[in-house]
Order: structure tokens, then sequence, then C-alpha cells
């Protein structure tokens, strides 16, 4: 007797845990039900991906979409079609909203707010605070909550834990791993007066080198002291991925695309305060380290730090501009530009991207191409070359800093759940964005 599906992935170059070779994939109810050949089987649907990379859906761990507060930037609905747009199926998004999610209710509002209005899946971080120590061991087990977000240094928004105490009564509070922005904020307040006016050059020579490295040895300590996992987000030097090394046992981390392919001096020269980001992009020989730390295993996710402000924001005069640059529609043609160029394999990238944020977060069914998983699928072609252009751009913000960067790979289609939402560019059905559940926090039911 055939089998019979509603929908079938026919033809294309399966990548996951089994390696890289031709499969169909049979997907019944929004999960993955067979992989092989299904030429005998039936379906509801069919979606010919011959020629095309099927990989498991991408998660971007870190994004800001803004809402509640800052919607001229960004809202669950913009922020989730750019998401699919970029073959992204999953985002977990960042706690300095206006108010910031740092109470169990403010989850629990995000999590209303972005259901079925966002097209992908998405969890949220709620935010430490020195007041809402408390609270955080709720906050963790909030449905849809990915986990607790540290602020050690200032950036956008209030959010700030910048003492050791502070940052070991955290520590001492959770039980999930947290996630930390770690620039020293002593260090940020002292070099303050580097960032001269007019000159956001002088963003790295202000927010050091020095000033991450010095902050992800204390966070170290602390966690190894605490006994607690942590996520070290964002790595923007090459002198942060030895400590990383020596810490496997406690600490993954995570870069950006950005941090991958922009370097300074260049990218302030060409793109000004549209570079502007924190932890900024620094020299060369930084981008050089941090690739390091993706061959050798060392990065354990990429996370594009999506975190659109206007063009009017960005066009005011240093250091009045607010740092951080949408990412999460591009991250995947980025990388796959980097994949073509050699600099890391389709594997390594779906390691990145799937495996990585799952083994890390515990995301409940999603990030393999195994049977009984969410069908959760970014469909890649590999041989495609287009350019980015910010009229692709789907955020409120309307730009990119890859404006005008020609790409070899790019996303063909989006599936999620079993249903397509984007295929050729344009998004093919309603928003249907569920929370993404955590194995460490499964609601009984
Ligand atoms: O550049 C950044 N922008 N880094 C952050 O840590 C925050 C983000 C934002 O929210 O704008």
């Amino acid at each position: 007797m055939s089998q019979t599906f509603d929908l079938i992935v026919k033809g294309g170059t399966v990548v996951n845990q089994d390696g890289m070779g031709l499969a169909d994939i049979g997907i019944v109810a929004g999960r993955i039900a067979a992989i092989g050949d299904l030429k005998t089987a039936s379906a509801g649907e069919t979606i010919n991906a011959k020629g095309l990379h099927i990989l498991p859906g991408v998660t971007d761990s870190q994004t800001h979409m803004r809402e509640p507060g800052n919607e001229h930037k960004e809202d669950f609905e913009t922020g989730g079609r750019a998401a699919v747009l970029g073959g992204v199926t999953s985002v977990f998004e960042m706690p300095n909203t206006a108010p910031p999610t740092t109470t169990p209710d403010a989850v629990a509002d995000k999590v209303r707010r972005a259901r079925h209005r966002m097209q992908c899946d998405f969890a949220f971080y709620g935010g430490a605070t020195t007041e809402n120590v408390d609270l955080l061991p709720e906050i963790e087990r909030q449905p849809g909550c990915c986990g607790i977000k540290v602020f050690m240094g200032s950036s956008t928004g209030t959010l700030l834990v910048a003492t050791d105490e502070d940052v070991a009564r955290v520590l001492g509070a959770i039980n999930r791993r947290a996630a930390f922005h770690s620039e020293d904020e002593n260090r940020l307040v002292e070099r303050k007066p580097l960032a001269l006016e007019g000159h956001v050059e002088t963003h790295p020579v202000w927010r050091d080198a020095e000033a991450a490295v010095l902050c992800t040895k204390r966070l170290l300590r602390l966690a190894r002291h605490a006994g607690k996992r942590i996520h070290v987000l964002h790595i923007s030097t090459a002198d942060e991925i030895p400590l990383l090394a020596a810490a496997k046992d406690i600490a993954t981390a995570e870069t950006t695309p950005q941090h991958l392919t922009l370097a300074a001096p260049e990218c302030y020269e060409r793109l000004g305060t549209y570079a502007q980001m924190n932890p900024p992009i620094r020299a060369a020989e930084h981008r050089t380290g941090i690739w390091a730390g993706v061959a050798a295993g060392i990065i354990d996710v990429l996370g594009s730090d999506h975190a659109p402000h206007t063009r009017e924001e960005k066009d005011k005069v240093y250091p009045n501009t607010p740092s951080g640059m949408p990412g999460v529609q591009t991250l995947v043609p980025i990388m796959l530009d980097h994949v073509n160029a050699g600099r890391l394999t389709l594997q390594r990238f779906v390691d990145l991207t799937s495996a990585g944020p799952q083994r890390i977060f515990g995301m409940a069914r999603k990030g393999r191409i195994a049977v009984g998983y969410d069908a959760d699928l970014t469909v890649v072609d590999m041989n495609a070359k287009r350019t980015i252009k910010n009229d692709w751009i789907a955020t409120r913000a309307g730009w990119t800093p890859f404006d005008g960067v020609e790409v070899k790979g790019w996303p063909i289609g989006t599936i999620i759940r079993g249903r397509r939402v984007m295929w050729n560019d344009e998004i093919t059905g309603p928003a249907n964005g569920e929370p993404i559940v955590f194995v460490e926090a499964l609601p009984k039911v």
C-alpha cells in the first residue's frame, strides 16, 4: 500500500545528521513522517526541490523585534516577514523593549502579541535586572521563554547587571543557560570620552577589545564558581576564542555574520554609523580570529543580532546614533556566500544555525531533519547569484549593511511545521507563528 502525506519535498539534497544526500521528505500534520525514496507515495502537495539543498530550519537565536515600545523600528509582523524571506524558521527575541521583558507577564504579553502575527516560530528572553532576581526562575519556566539575558555592559535600552555581586546573584537564581552581553561596564564608562563626536570609527576605540575580554574573563570565573552554564553572545574579538576554548564545559558562544564579514576601518569608511553595533566591528585580525574559532568548533551558534534602527536615527551625529543593524533576513545568504567561498562547509552552517541552537537551548522537536521533528525546512539554491538590495529588505527600518553585496547562495523557500510560508522571495501564506517549546520547560498537559 502506498503511503500518503500532506506534503512531500521531492528530490532535494538533504543536509542533516546523516550527511548530505538526495532524499524526499514526507510530512504529516506539520511533522516529518518519512525521509527516503518516496516516489510511490502520494501527497496533497508536492514541492519539486530538484537542484536545491534542504536544510533543517534555520534558527536566528539573537534578534530584536522592538515590540512593544519601538514599533517605529520594527514589530512582530514586519520582523517575522523579514525572517522568513531570509529563510529563517525560528527566532529568539531580546528583552530590551519598552517596557523591558523583566516579568513573567511581560513574556506572556509578547507571546500573545507574536502568536499568528509572526510568520516564523519564536521565543523570548527574559531580561535580568538588579531588582528582579527573585522572579527569574518563574520567568525561565514561562511558555515561549528561551532563557534569561544579562547585559553586563550598557547597550540599547536600560537593562544592566554590571557588578560581580549582581551577576553572581543572577547565576545563583537561574536553572537554565543564560545568555550574556559581555562588555565591561566600568571600562565602557571610563573610556566614553574616547568616542569622538562625528567619528564613528572611534566606536571600537571606546568599546575596545579589552572591554570584551575583561568581561568574558569575569563572566567565566563567575559561572564556574556558581556551577552554571552560560552563553556568550556576539563574540567580537580574537582574544576571547582561547578563553572560550578553555571553558567548553560551562560556556557556549555565538558570533554574528557581521563580525565574520565586515572589518574596521573599511566598514566605518563605507557605511559610517550604519556599521555601528555593540560589541563593535573591529580590525580584520579579530575577524580572522573569530573565523578560526568557527573552524575549530569553539563558536557554537550564529545569531544575527537583528537590531533595526531607522535611517533617521542612524543619520544623527555619532555618538548620538543608536548601535545595531538589521540582520535576520541576510544571515542565510551572507553565510551561504561564505560557504561557496570555502570558509565553512554547508554541514557546519547547519551545525551553527540548527543543531547548535537545538543543543544549547533544548528546543523540543526542532533543529533536525528527523522523523517526529517539526517540518521546519530552509530550502536553498547554492548556485543562485543575487545582489542583496535594500528594496528586498522587509524590516520596517528598510535597510541592510549588505545593500549592493553580490552573493552566491540564496534562500528559495521557508517551510514551517509543514507549511510553505515563503517561496522565491514571496510570502505564500498567512502568519502562523507559534511559541517554541523547550525541553527544560515542557508544558504539563
Ligand atoms: O548593537 C546592538 N544593538 N547591540 C546590542 O546589544 C543591542 C542592540 C539593540 O537593541 O539595538
